[in-house]
């Protein structure tokens, strides 16, 4: 028997965005050619949570997330409430996102934002759906908001209370993770580990629970080296993968054996 490629999943692209129009399907014949078995597409907002379904209906390999980015947080309303609850009985929508806070960008109110997170948060536990956060200097806000929701989960007895969702291109410190892998969330790392000054990050990244750990492109952004600068697209995840198997001392092939098993776990994937 011919030896299998590892199986890599990408927990995070966004694969609707204009910078894909011109060669959509080249990027994601590309990245299943490269192994990339499973791509999780998170919509920003409405339009483009339906966009992320209308991939996984096209493709076998890409299952969708719905909801509306901190950044969209003013196209919140309660009819965009309604649309994603619909959106997610979806059977190819299976997280909740990408959902959270932005203090950096700033478009919306920090109440505001809040306010559409919470909705959110409550709509994941609704649908039994995990969610993928995103976090941009808001790190303290964000993790009182999870660890507030997590425990709800724990006293409904929720079945995603065990994987309640994923801290999307991590950034917090030490603290923080061992925290955040304590109320049972997963740690997602992008192509910023492989980034020359990313010390710190690293260090975090070396020490998360192997059964914890995400990889991610964040496609169009965040293209890891040597394609830094590049648009970012799936098949780029193999350089974070093997920056990480290096730093924690262990093969590719077990970094991409664990990491999709992780997705797996958090994402109900079959394998
Ligand atoms: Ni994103």
């Amino acid at each position: 028997m011919a030896a299998e490629r590892p199986t890599l999943t990408d927990t995070h692209c966004h694969l609707f965005l204009d910078q894909f129009s011109a060669d959509r399907p080249e990027v994601i014949v590309r990245a299943i050619t490269a192994g990339v078995s499973r791509i999780l597409v998170p919509g920003i907002d409405v339009e483009s949570s339906r966009a992320a379904i209308q991939l996984a209906e096209d493709y076998d390999e890409i299952y969708a997330a719905v909801g509306i980015h901190p950044n969209s947080a003013h196209l919140w309303n309660e009819e965009a409430g309604a649309i994603l609850r619909e959106l997610a009985t979806h059977p190819k929508a299976i997280a909740i996102g990408e959902i959270g806070l932005d203090y950096y960008w700033d478009k919306t109110s920090h109440n505001v934002q809040e306010q559409v997170f919470q909705f959110q948060l409550e709509l994941a536990s609704e649908v039994n759906l995990p969610v993928v956060v995103h976090n941009r200097e808001a790190t303290q806000d964000i993790l009182r908001k999870l660890f507030a929701w997590q425990e709800e989960l724990e006293r409904m007895n929720s079945p995603i209370a065990e994987r309640p969702g994923v801290l999307h291109s991590f950034s917090g410190e030490l603290a923080d993770m061992e925290a955040a892998l304590a109320a049972n969330f997963y740690i997602g790392i992008t192509g910023p580990v492989t980034f020359k000054k990313a010390q710190g990050l690293r260090e975090v990244a070396r020490r998360v629970a192997p059964t914890r750990l995400l990889i991610e492109t964040d496609a169009p952004y965040l293209a890891p080296e040597p394609v830094r600068g590049q648009r970012n697209e799936p098949q780029f995840v193999e350089h974070i993968a093997r920056r990480l198997s290096e730093l924690r001392g262990i093969s590719l092939e077990r970094l991409c054996l664990e990491t999709s098993t992780n997705a797996d776990a958090l994402l109900g994937w079959q394998n």
